[in-house]
């Protein structure tokens, strides 16, 4: 099998006449911490988008898992293991964060429309819910209303609910955005702890973040991956500090 978990293959795209990507060769190993990093309006979101399934590439094939899902909607890739992390969204402020996990745990053992069952027939399910939370700080939150959460909370909570459907691949867009430095690391620490066989895959503006937690870095710049290297090769490379890190 390939080291490989997920592969994009000469994709290319376009907003009308705007070209974000000419044609981009890209790939994720098994299990690696990879950060995109580039310039605004470089195409970072644009490519988790591609890979998720919002949007079509013009050309080109994105492969997962060993399997062309190029034509698979959103909801197939996640089945599959591609999941990326949601925006807590009105339904989710509502519930408490165990109510929030339970539903996607249920998602991910196609229960979705739970029948009644004692809570006593849901014990390993409701014990796996707060094994998550607490693995990330929130069991002692499990039963507040999320909407009434810490935005860094509630930022952790939509982690924990990607990771409920026990992804093969996590993509994170700016995980840390609207956090404070330290609660920025936290979520990348805890992160980092995760199991060796979750790839993960993220966007990040700050570099101090990028070159602690990142096995190894894409950059994205003006319709093309300029580079994919280790992170301290992108540090020294001269073309990174011309298109990127401006100095
Ligand atoms: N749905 C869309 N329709 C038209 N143009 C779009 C659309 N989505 C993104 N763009 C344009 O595509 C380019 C890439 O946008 P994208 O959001 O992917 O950049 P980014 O690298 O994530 O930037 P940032 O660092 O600011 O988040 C930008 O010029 C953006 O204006
Ligand atoms: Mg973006």
């Amino acid at each position: 099998m390939s080291e490989a978990v997920l592969e994009t293959k000469n994709m290319h795209m376009a907003f009308g006449g705007l070209v974000i990507f000419e044609a981009i060769d890209f790939s994720l190993r098994r299990g690696d911490r990879h950060a995109i990093i580039g310039p605004n309006g470089a195409g970072k979101t644009t490519f988790i988008n591609l890979v998720t399934g919002l949007l079509k590439p013009r050309a080109g094939e994105i492969w997962f898992d060993g399997r062309n899902v190029t034509q698979d909607t959103p909801q197939q890739r996640v089945k599959a293991g591609l999941v990326r992390t949601f925006q807590i969204n009105s339904l989710f402020k509502a519930l408490n964060p165990l109510e929030s996990v339970m539903l996607a745990l249920l998602e991910r053992e196609g229960r979705s429309k739970p029948s009644l069952r004692t809570v006593a027939q849901e014990k390993p399910l409701i014990d796996e819910a707060m094994a998550l939370l607490d693995r990330f700080g929130l069991a002692g939150d499990a039963f507040s209303i999320t909407d009434a959460l810490a935005y860094g909370k509630q930022r952790l909570l939509e982690v924990v609910l990607a990771l409920a459907l026990k992804p093969k691949v996590l993509l994170l867009d700016e995980p840390a955005a609207g956090l404070s430095t330290q609660q920025g690391h936290e979520v990348f620490a805890k992160l980092a702890d995760l199991p060796g066989e979750t790839a993960i895959l993220f966007i990040e503006h700050d570099m101090n973040l990028v070159f602690q937690y990142a096995d190894i870095v894409s950059v994205f710049a003006a319709g093309s991956m300029v580079l994919q290297d280790t992170p301290e090769n992108v540090r020294a490379s001269p073309r990174v500090r011309e298109v990127y890190l401006g100095a």
